[in-house]
């Protein structure tokens, strides 16, 4: 499940990455070219990623009029949207450029339009993309280590590497109003990304998959590629 393959360069991306609300213009012609060979990659299995241009977004994101959207096809599990859709982020992160994943922040007619969304199709959301001045500074407000997997840096690292830096990428997920809804179960055979109930859970799932697509990325810098499958809760990945 969840075939994409992963660039080494996103890595570095998750550890730069923060959303980015104010940006100083639209990404130029060569970053739309390569942020459109991104989406076509990531399109896949009922989600499809869709770059626009104009009208859409909403009034909190000021300065660039380019965003992403993700379509799914329904019956998708919508963990595979924000594994799909923060592949494009983190290209775009790697690339230079800002991004801020929009739940609430575009107007769905416009959108719905633009894509001519048919009647087995949603939206759930849709991603900024556009030039800065410079990152802002990384300094993501996240639960604790111990806190999200019950083990410390340490204890993850007698697991094993791939372990612990999948969890510890995991961890800096971004997520629909920073709720995180998950907790991670690492041990010497996988690592494991379940749910957590949270107040507001319509995004819970999403965030899940953008939690899986980092623990993916984080076993792959330490050398193993990752394969994830559906178990109680959640998805396991074993690399
Ligand atoms: C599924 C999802 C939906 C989001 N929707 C919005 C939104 O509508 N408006 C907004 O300003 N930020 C939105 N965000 C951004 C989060 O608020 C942000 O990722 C989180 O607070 C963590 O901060 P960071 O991305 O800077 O690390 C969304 C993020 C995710 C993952």
């Amino acid at each position: 499940m969840f075939e994409l393959k992963l660039e080494k360069n996103w890595y570095d991306a998750i550890y730069r990455r923060s959303s980015v609300r104010k940006f100083a213009a639209a990404p130029d012609k060569e970053q739309l070219d390569r942020l459109g060979v991104l989406c076509r990659k990531a399109s896949w299995q009922g989600v499809t990623l869709r770059m626009f241009k104009g009208p859409g977004l909403k009034g909190a994101i000021r300065g660039t009029d380019v965003y992403a959207v993700i379509v799914a096809k329904r019956g998708t599990p919508m963990e595979l949207e924000g594994y799909m859709g923060e592949a494009l982020v983190l290209e775009a992160t790697a690339m230079g450029l800002g991004t801020c994943w929009l739940g609430a922040g575009f107007y769905p007619d416009v959108i719905h339009r633009n894509v001519n969304l048919q009647n087995d199709e949603a939206v759930h959301c849709v991603i900024a993309l556009g030039k800065v001045d410079a990152l802002p500074e990384f300094k993501p407000k996240r639960r604790d280590v111990q806190a999200v997997c019950g083990l410390t840096e340490g204890q993850l690292g007698e697991l094993g590497a791939w372990q612990k830096d999948a969890v510890l990428a995991a961890r800096l997920a971004p997520s629909a109003i920073n709720q995180q809804p998950w907790k991670i179960a690492a041990d010497k055979a996988s690592v494991s990304i379940l749910e957590r109930p949270v107040l507001y859970g319509k995004f819970a799932p999403l965030d899940r998959g953008i939690c899986m697509l980092h623990a993916a990325v984080g076993a792959l810098h330490a050398g193993r590629e990752a394969a994830f499958k559906k178990v109680d809760g959640g998805y396991a990945m074993r690399a």
